[in-house]
């Protein structure tokens, strides 16, 4: 064979099993996530809910269709990470006449974990208990934006469910209410719910649905990670502009954030964690590492490091002062640096998986100035995992109009 074609030949056998490969480790992993949880575990969670249910331990708006009526159908588990139950379910107009998709997510294990304790003695009134009960999730939900008036009913707004309607209805009012207020504080004492509980009223909490004790139902959206690799595939103008419209959405949502009493720290970013409605609203489907500012200072200051990287949480970067070998209670980057350089650029800059990948040649040569720029501040370079610093507001406004400018060509 002459040599050009053999070499031909060796190139395009080299490609044959580097396709190959790929296919394989896909399919690896592929096993490896799904191996994660199983059907059989995922329905004996189920019924052991309904076990407790029926035994009076547990009580909540879905518990019925959950258990009883069979409007809820299971259709798969996504994972238990963590000792986080995440299961996808059918609705059979337990909400609306329709049928459709609510997520059940529950981070709780009976065996282990107690219910916080609402202190109860013999002779105390039901008026007292339900006071110290009160009191108790104010406190829990204290960073709330949510004004809480005297009088409100606050157990009812933790529960999502009518409390006073629930007890009435029951034998005694009294065991009714502590079957009722301790389902309460387990879904309370979950971050991920609480927090959807303080910010209940903005429109990137997906919305819960109800709950069976620690077990709450929420509204299922499309992840963000759909916009992650799309293998064979050629650039396409209306692709990319969707993906630029997700990404101006994303850097409006880093600057909601931004707002609050206290800025809401994103700890875990990625495409993953991220929901999109069909009206092209964003969600955050995993708070359980989001933090106000104050709760992610307690995680940095009680943390020893001999170098920088012992005081990370996460995507939340921290300092290690070398000399007293403690970290600083400061976070050193911020959402906007963790969002250009997770969801941007993506895990593997070398490979296209970020949002903005493989963007239009007239914008290339900025856009990728400018995410470096966003992603690696002080660096200068193309290196993940060193960036501790802030991504400007000037390069992000930047960021933000080149996006908005491609959307308009074409
Ligand atoms: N509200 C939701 N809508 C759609 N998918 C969801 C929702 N909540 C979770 N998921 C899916 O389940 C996965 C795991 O849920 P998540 O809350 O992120 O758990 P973990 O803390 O283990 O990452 C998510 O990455 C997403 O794919
Ligand atoms: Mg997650």
């Amino acid at each position: 064979m002459p040599r050009r074609r053999l070499k031909k030949y060796i190139r395009k056998c080299c490609c044959m099993v580097f396709i190959v490969l790929v296919i394989f480790l896909f399919y690896v992993g592929y096993m490896f996530q799904s191996g994660r949880c199983s059907t059989d575990i995922s329905l004996h969670k189920i019924s052991d809910i309904c076990e407790r249910y029926r035994r009076g331990e547990i009580a909540g708006s879905f518990c019925q269709p959950l258990c009883e009526d069979k409007t809820l159908h299971f259709i798969k588990c996504v994972n238990y990470r963590d000792g986080k139950t995440v299961m996808f379910m059918t609705c059979d107009k337990c909400i609306s006449e329709e049928t459709f998709e609510i997520v059940f997510k529950m981070k709780w294990n009976f065996d282990a974990e107690r219910l916080l304790y609402v202190p109860y003695i013999e002779d105390e009134t039901y008026k007292q208990f339900i006071e110290n009960a009160e009191s108790l999730v104010k406190d829990s939900l204290k960073l709330s934006h949510y004004p809480f008036s005297d009088g409100e009913d606050i157990l009812s707004f933790a529960w999502n469910w009518d409390f006073n309607k629930f007890v009435k209805n029951q034998k005694s009012k009294l065991e009714a209410s502590k079957i009722a207020v301790d389902s309460v504080l387990s879904l309370i004492s979950q971050s991920e719910y609480a927090m959807s509980k303080m910010l209940y009223n903005y429109t990137f909490i997906p919305k819960i649905y109800g709950s069976c004790g620690p077990a709450y139902f929420v509204e299922k959206t499309p992840t963000l990670s759909q916009y992650e690799f799309e293998f064979f595939k050629s650039f396409s103008y209306e692709r990319w502009k969707e993906r630029a419209r997700v990404a101006v959405r994303l850097i409006e949502l880093m600057e909601k954030l931004r707002t609050f009493k206290q800025d809401l720290h994103l700890c875990d970013m990625k495409l993953d964690n991220f929901g999109i409605r069909n009206n092209g609203e964003i969600t955050l489907i995993d708070t359980d590492s989001c933090f106000f500012n104050n709760g992610l200072m307690e995680q940095f200051k009680y943390s020893d490091c001999t170098k920088h990287s012992d005081c990370d949480f996460f995507d939340c970067r921290g300092l290690c002062d070398v000399t007293s070998s403690k970290c600083f209670i400061k976070r050193s980057n911020n959402n906007m640096q963790a969002l250009c350089e997770d969801a941007f650029i993506g895990y593997t800059p070398k490979l296209p998986s970020g949002l903005l990948r493989d963007p239009p040649g007239e914008i290339k040569v900025q856009l990728f100035q400018l995410l470096q720029e966003c992603s690696f501040p002080t660096s200068g370079e193309y290196v993940r995992h060193t960036s501790r610093d802030y991504a400007i507001d000037k390069t992000v406004n930047e960021l933000r109009e080149l996006l908005y400018q491609s959307l308009y060509e074409q």
